[in-house]
């Protein structure tokens, strides 16, 4: 380990496919808007990456109403993808993103791997798109969504298809409702994946039971996510850092340094913060400052040298 005294400079800087990161810190898609819903809070320049909501080829109005339910340790909610489609994405939103210096992961989703590859050659084609990650796992849409991310086949045509439209760093986001997300990491990697995300929510539900109906409405279940989450996205993270070469970023339920730290430790290159952006909108910031303090705190200079080193 590189040691340094208190006070000097720290390199928190992270490399996922061609993209070089300042720092291993960005939101998790859909809890950041596209950016500027933050603006008054933070300076996006002081985040590693900024994702934002997944983007389909089309407009998508979303799920039914009753889409977000708070639940102890973190929100049971059902989107379904709503947004404003990939064109209205590049006339609307990312000229905005443009003026910071940032790299822009654009998270896509799809109905068939046709439209997964459509999309990403579409933003391919934008200035100021650096990124694809690649939802093969909302637990929110009837077609499309998690679908692609619990059959390792087609986790594997769904990552090809993506690489093959495009020049930019994939990076497949999985889903933590299988059985061993090992095996989607391998196809993940095998597909050419340049770096690879965990997790999006686990599928759950709560009844109302005055009406005897879902709190969630006709959606009927939704993805647990949150502080709540954190154990298995950690315990998931750690078995797919064991198993690729390439970097892993963890996501679920991280919301203070110690939380990322944790991730890093288990193996992750980077952390994306999700629910908990919408309690604490300066959490990430917060979040880098506090990873800093420790490596300082530790006298070492380069976040890479503790990637992984957790003691089994
Ligand atoms: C309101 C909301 C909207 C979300 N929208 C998306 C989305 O569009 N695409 C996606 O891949 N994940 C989406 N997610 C999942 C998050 O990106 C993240 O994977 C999940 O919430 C776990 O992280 P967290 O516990 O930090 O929130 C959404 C989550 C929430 C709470």
């Amino acid at each position: 380990m590189n040691k340094v005294s208190s006070g000097a400079a720290v390199d928190l800087s992270v490399t996922l496919g061609k993209m070089k990161l300042k720092n291993p810190v960005m939101p998790a898609s859909g809890t950041f808007g596209y950016g500027r819903e933050f603006a008054d809070f933070i300076n996006l320049d002081d985040l590693g990456a900024v994702i934002v909501k997944g983007t389909t080829l089309r407009p998508r109005l979303g799920s039914f109403q009753h889409r977000l339910l708070e639940i102890p340790g973190g929100s049971l909610c059902s989107i379904g993808i709503q947004n404003v489609g990939v064109d209205s994405f590049i006339a609307d939103k990312l000229p905005y993103l443009r003026q910071f210096n940032v790299p822009v992961i654009v998270n896509i989703a799809g109905e068939s791997v046709e439209e997964f590859a459509r999309v990403t050659e579409i933003l391919s084609k934008a200035e100021g798109v650096a990124g694809i990650e690649i939802n093969i796992s909302c637990p929110n849409v009837k077609k499309g969504g998690m679908h692609f991310g619990v059959d390792p086949d087609a986790t594997f045509a769904v990552v090809r298809a993506v690489k093959g439209a495009t020049d930019l760093t994939v990076m497949p986001k999985l889903t933590p409702n299988v059985t061993d997300v090992t095996v989607f990491a391998r196809a993940c990697e095998e597909a050419g994946a340049d770096a690879i995300s965990l997790i999006n929510g686990l599928v759950g539900m709560a009844i109302d039971v005055d009406s005897r109906r879902s709190k969630l409405g006709k959606n009927l279940t939704g993805g647990v996510t949150g502080p709540c989450l954190k154990p298995i996205a950690l315990r998931m993270v750690w078995q797919v850092a064991q198993v690729v070469g390439i970097p892993v970023v963890g996501v679920g339920g991280i919301a203070c340094p110690e939380d990322a730290l944790e991730f890093i430790l288990a193996g992750a290159s980077a952390v994306e913060v999700g629910t908990y952006n919408l309690v604490n909108p300066r959490v990430m910031i917060e979040i880098i400052e506090g990873i800093r303090d420790y490596l300082i705190k530790k006298g070492v200079s380069d976040l890479a040298a503790i990637r992984g080193s957790f003691e089994s």
